[in-house]
């Protein structure tokens, strides 16, 4: 099968990657990829791809903004099997606002919550008053990750609310905020494969590492790193997320005549009273797809055509070894990253036992590998434990430089 995958990031290497192993896969393109992918993958221009979308068996659709943009149901009935939500359903990620009165419909446990548009500021305002101690102000629409404030500070979600309501912050994005309780609890990634019915299949358990700095300081960002699987995270406790949070989501998306095909991520906090839903996201998370489909032990191509057919059947099994990714971000990351740095030593990392190492913003300049973006290179190892793992990514990490080279140093360690 000829299979393309739609995105350019270190998540649509790791896909390239394992479908690029596939047993049933002949041909593996990526639009449009990046120089690193180039290396599993046939690049090309995505206007390029979707012109000659008849030629695909499967397509694989990453980022969210397209699959809120509609791209899957443009692309379905094209002719290639596809993997991904369809608009509607994408609107999961799209509209947090939507999202929580699905999950209310649902009865899915969430953090307490209000919504509010244009000239409710007051009411917004005196909502955050009701909460008790840590505010959450978050832009309805997608905001690439940035739209989310969590603070301990009256005064600093105060502000959060007028300016995203003013379009000040996130434009239309922000005109209108979901305000709600900070939950606190260690966090959990679960990603499961849907393929239409409301019976999702979960995928290993991760963890992703969203601060900047080492003990979960700084800034928030796209996520610095990622391990699996999650010490104390088992089956009973992926079980109770499934019976809890996820079957009820997909019931209810179902009984509005709204299936969910693709894969659905659900960002859990475990909190005091058990799992609660912070957020859904509707395609593979980006650092955590790096550290679940090394461990996939089957064909990632035969899961993803199944769930795009409409009925998984295939069992999903996963190998017992840990994995750990490290990003390596840009100097400035995340706010505003210098790219155009000369990277060095990626050819020795890539040397390492039980090392891989996918690109998310890096160029090709002749013979020289070149920073293009702020999240640049994602640094994975596998190992027989997690702490085997850690070490070997680490010990791969030490190999690579360029001026002004940013990670943490604590992926996986003391999860
Ligand atoms: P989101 O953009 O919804 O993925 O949220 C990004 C991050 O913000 C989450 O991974 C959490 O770390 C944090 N977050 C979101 N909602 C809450 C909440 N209600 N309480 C505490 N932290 C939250
Ligand atoms: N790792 C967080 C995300 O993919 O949104």
């Amino acid at each position: 099968m000829n299979v393309l995958v739609v995105g350019s990031g270190g998540r649509e290497h790791a896909l390239c990657w394992a479908l690029a192993r596939s047993e049933v896969v002949d041909a593996v393109a990526a639009a449009p990829g990046n120089d690193g992918i180039a290396e599993v993958a046939a690049c090309l221009p995505l206007e390029a791809a979707l012109g000659g979308i008849e030629t695909f068996d499967l397509v694989v659709i990453g980022p969210e903004a397209q699959l809120v943009d509609g791209l899957a149901d443009e692309l379905r009935g094209a002719g290639p099997r596809v993997f991904g939500p369809s608009r509607a359903a994408a609107r999961l990620e799209g509209s947090k606002a939507w999202m929580k009165e699905v999950c209310a419909r649902a009865g899915v446990p969430t953090a307490r919550y209000a919504t509010f548009g244009a000239g409710e500021e007051a009411a917004a305002l005196a909502w955050l008053d009701t909460l008790p101690g840590t505010y959450v102000v978050k832009t309805d629409g997608l905001a690439a990750g940035k739209g989310v404030l969590v603070t301990d500070s009256l005064p600093e979600a105060r502000e959060a609310v007028r300016a995203y309501l003013s379009g000040a912050a996130f434009g239309d994005a922000g005109r209108r905020i979901v305000v709600e309780e900070g939950l606190s609890g260690p966090e959990l990634s679960l990603l499961v494969l849907c393929d239409g019915s409301p019976e999702g299949v979960p995928l290993a358990p991760a963890r992703d590492h969203k601060r900047l700095g080492d003990g979960d300081t700084g800034p928030n960002t796209g996520g610095m790193g990622a391990f699996s699987p999650v010490p104390g995270v088992d089956d009973v406790l992926v079980g109770e997320v499934m019976e809890r949070i996820v079957a009820p989501t997909l019931r209810t998306l179902a009984a509005d005549g709204i299936p969910y095909q693709g894969v659905l991520y659900a960002g859990l906090m475990l909190t005091a009273e058990g799992p609660k839903l912070l957020e859904y996201n509707v395609r593979f998370g980006d650092p955590e797809c790096q550290v679940v489909v090394p461990r996939l032990a089957g064909d990632l191509a035969v899961h993803c055509a199944e769930a795009a057919e409409g009925r998984l059947r295939t069992p999903v099994r996963f190998r017992p070894e840990a994995c750990v990714t490290v990003v390596l971000a840009s100097e400035g990351y995340p706010g505003a990253p210098r790219p155009g740095a000369r990277i060095e030593g990626i050819e020795e990392a890539v040397a390492q036992p039980g090392v891989v190492v996918f690109h998310a913003g890096t160029r090709r300049d002749g013979d020289v590998w070149r920073t293009a973006g702020g999240r640049v290179l994602d640094v994975t190892a596998t190992g027989a434990t997690l702490e085997e793992a850690r070490r070997r990514a680490y010990d791969a990490v030490d190999r690579i430089r360029w001026p002004g080279m940013q990670y943490r140093h604590d992926i996986g360690a003391a999860p």
